[in-house]
């Protein structure tokens, strides 16, 4: 009965999606987890990487005695909930949440420029950095990135969400939205497309291969520039990405994000 109710539910939330005809919350792709290697190297501190950290806390071997003590050392427990009744959905779909709905901008080399709005983008590897946004064949912008072979994610912050939505729903063939938006264009220092000077930070790339993956082509790109507010940086060189008011995107909806609940490798540090 209460599986019947959810896939009706579902079904007709799906339906509305589809007659909107954006991008929506029924795929989903991303990552949360890469802001931590990038704010890692921005700092020059690349001795504590989030994938250090695995090869040294992902050991098979630390049995539970050794846990016991390390929770006894740091005074915290692990509280996991209670286990959860599941459903399983009829048609599987992306729901990877959060993720980051990205501004993403890109020329066509003649004088046009434009953005789109992508929450299928994600950190795909450190060393060479790489990315990816997948982008449908029918976007105005996915001629433009195939053309040039480059384009610019533009993190999207509080004030921004509602150009990020703009961006999201209204085409580049219809409209000027920079102008639409009044987003001060910036030229980026490595690729033709421009910056969203708005954006706290701007990250450029250049696209090393298309997947065509069925709705959507992927474009794995390397990372060749980062063009970061200047007044996140401390006196020492330290990033504050946390003060950037940045946002998520999940199922759906934009999402502020909300108060810390601890930092990198927490749960193992001592406390005091
Ligand atoms: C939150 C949000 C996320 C989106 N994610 C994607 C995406 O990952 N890939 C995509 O092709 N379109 C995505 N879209 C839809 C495009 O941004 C939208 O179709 C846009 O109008 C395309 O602009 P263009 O025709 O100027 O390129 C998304 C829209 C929104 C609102």
């Amino acid at each position: 009965m209460r599986q019947d109710r959810q896939r009706k539910k579902t079904a007709k939330k799906k339906e509305t999606w589809q007659e909107h005809g954006h991008e929506n919350a029924a795929h989903a792709h991303g990552n949360a987890a890469h802001t931590h290697e990038n704010a890692a190297h921005m700092h020059g501190s690349a001795a504590h990487t989030h994938e250090n950290a695995t090869h040294t806390h992902g050991n098979a071997a630390l049995n539970k005695q050794k846990i016991k003590k390390e929770m006894r050392q740091t005074g915290r427990q692990m509280t996991s909930g209670k286990p959860l009744g599941k459903i399983v959905f009829e048609k599987p779909g992306n729901m990877l949440y959060p993720v980051p709905a990205v501004m993403v901008s890109c020329t066509d080399g003649e004088g046009r420029d434009n953005v789109l709005t992508v929450a299928w983008a994600g950190t795909v590897c450190s060393d060479p950095p790489m990315v990816s946004v997948s982008i449908r064949p029918s976007r105005f912008s996915h001629e433009m990135i195939r053309k040039t072979g480059e384009f610019v994610i533009n993190l999207t912050t509080e004030q921004l969400v509602p150009a990020a939505d703009f961006c999201g729903v209204r085409s580049g063939r219809d409209m000027d939205k920079f102008e639409a938006c009044h987003l001060t264009k910036l030229p980026a220092s490595k690729v033709s497309a421009p910056l969203i000077a708005e954006s706290p930070v701007n990250i450029e790339c250049r696209v090393t291969q298309v997947i065509h993956l069925g709705s959507h082509d992927l474009f794995l790109a390397e990372v060749v520039a980062v063009d970061a507010d200047a007044s996140l940086m401390d006196e020492k060189g330290g990033f504050h990405l946390e003060k950037a008011d940045l946002t998520a995107w999940s199922h759906g909806r934009y999402y502020a994000l909300g108060r810390t609940l601890g930092s990198f490798g927490f749960s193992v540090r001592k406390t005091k």
